[in-house]
């Protein structure tokens, strides 16, 4: 059975982006046919796998189509490529700015635009074991329909403020909207993920303690990602697998993606 897993938090910046795609090749090196959809047109998940392609193969990604011609032709297959061995992109662009506007000339209810694509993303999601999905930072039709697409949401909050009330909010919303608004059949909340914390420092601790009374501490993932600047390097050079820098971002990943399948129950 395929598990489709979004990445999200309504705040911008905060590492949706780059939590998904590691995952995502985690969960391909581990044998699981992974399959990541970009839906969000800043296209930053595509660039970096993109780039990750390039170092693994030497190749260059071509696509069929983009996602918004893709979507138009009721065939999503045509904008998905491999990036290695069991990892494959499905790139977004940032003509799928329009997807919005497509899609009021299509149906004239906000709830049928909703569930639209999860009828596109159903044939091609059951080739994988899952589809993670990356989303854009503001509440809009894309991220209300990958979120109703969608089993599961894991919650990306950075140890500040504004990215804590973000991710209450985007909580409230998948509960108030998405599921009891937009019936989505099974989206489930994986957990929050704090991540950029630095260590020791009282701000990011207060943040994530915060963070622990309000959703209770058994919501909250035990591993954390901290500021690693490897990590930052990878949005310039894509994923690289050389030294050691790159080995402690892996073994970070391995506790996260061990623990993002024991609460999923795999
Ligand atoms: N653990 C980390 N250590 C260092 N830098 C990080 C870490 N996580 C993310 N970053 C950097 O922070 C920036 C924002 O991350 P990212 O693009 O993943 O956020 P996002 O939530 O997807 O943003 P957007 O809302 O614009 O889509 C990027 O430059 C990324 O490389
Ligand atoms: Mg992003």
């Amino acid at each position: 059975m395929t598990e489709i897993i979004t990445f999200g938090n309504f705040k911008g910046g905060v590492g949706k982006t780059t939590n998904a795609t590691q995952v995502a090749y985690e969960l391909s090196k581990r044998n699981n046919k992974t399959l990541l959809m970009d839906l969000d047109p800043q296209a930053n998940a595509t660039n970096i796998l993109l780039k990750t392609k390039a170092n693994v193969d030497g190749e260059l990604g071509h696509f069929k189509a983009s996602l918004m011609s893709a979507v138009e032709q009721e065939n999503l297959e045509l904008s998905i490529i491999n990036i290695q061995s069991n990892l494959d992109l499905m790139g977004s662009a940032p003509d799928f700015a329009l997807f919005p506007r497509f899609m009021e000339q299509k149906f004239e209810k906000y709830v049928d635009r909703v569930q639209y694509l999860s009828t596109l993303i159903k044939p091609v999601a059951e080739k994988y074991d899952y589809v993670i999905i990356d989303i854009p930072p503001t509440i809009s039709l894309i991220t209300d329909a990958a979120l109703y697409a969608s089993d599961w949401c894991l919650v990306i909050m950075q140890t500040q403020q504004q990215s804590l009330d973000g991710a209450i909010g985007f909580i409230d919303y998948m509960q108030n909207d998405i599921v009891d608004k937009y019936h989505a059949p099974n989206l489930d909340v994986i957990g929050i993920l704090a991540v950029l914390i630095t260590p020791r420092a009282p701000v990011d601790q207060m943040t994530l303690s915060k963070a622990s009374d309000y959703f209770g501490e058994k919501n909250i993932l035990s591993t954390t990602i901290h500021n690693m600047a490897r990590i930052k390097r990878y949005g310039i050079t894509g994923i690289t697998t050389n030294d050691q820098y790159d080995k402690k971002v892996f073994a970070v990943y391995k506790k996260i993606t061990d623990e993002i399948l024991e609460r999923i129950g795999h």
